[in-house]
């Protein structure tokens, strides 16, 4: 899938962002790698640290689905959902994202303007993966 339509739909997913603490919403839209798109958004708590982020979201319900091949993911943010800047995953989500991705994995991120690509191995050299314990 082209990545400005990625882009779209994680726009999409962050008007569903939880978000009464920070106001600041994020929208993720995961590629997995027999075409299907699993979407996400970060959902808050009062206690703070049961916060989840958007790409987890994303992550997890197309595992719970029975995917665990993905090729490229598009990440939004902003506060009250308005796009301003380009949001990066976290550095958790990052690790989330090497479980289940090679370093050719594709982020996409987007100022509401331009759209930038960085693969996995960019963003998150080395690191500790599941080869790690073979
Ligand atoms: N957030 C995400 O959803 N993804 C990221 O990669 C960065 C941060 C969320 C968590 C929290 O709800 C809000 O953004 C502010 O940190």
């Amino acid at each position: 899938m082209d990545s400005r339509e990625l882009i779209r739909l994680a726009i999409d997913a962050m008007a569903k962002a939880y978000t009464p603490y920070s106001g600041f919403k994020v929208g993720a839209a995961l590629l997995t790698d027999d075409g299907q798109v699993y979407i996400g958004c970060n959902i808050e708590n009062a206690a703070y640290g049961p916060t989840v982020c958007a790409e987890r979201v994303a992550f997890f319900t197309a595992v719970r689905d029975g995917k665990r091949k993905f090729t490229k993911i598009a990440v939004v943010g902003g506060m009250g959902g308005e796009l301003s800047s380009f949001t990066y995953p976290c550095g958790v989500c990052r690790q989330v994202m090497r479980e289940f991705c090679d370093d050719d994995f594709v982020l996409v991120v987007s100022d509401g303007k331009d759209i930038k690509e960085h693969t996995l191995a960019d963003i998150l050299p080395y690191s500790f993966s599941p080869k790690d314990l073979k």
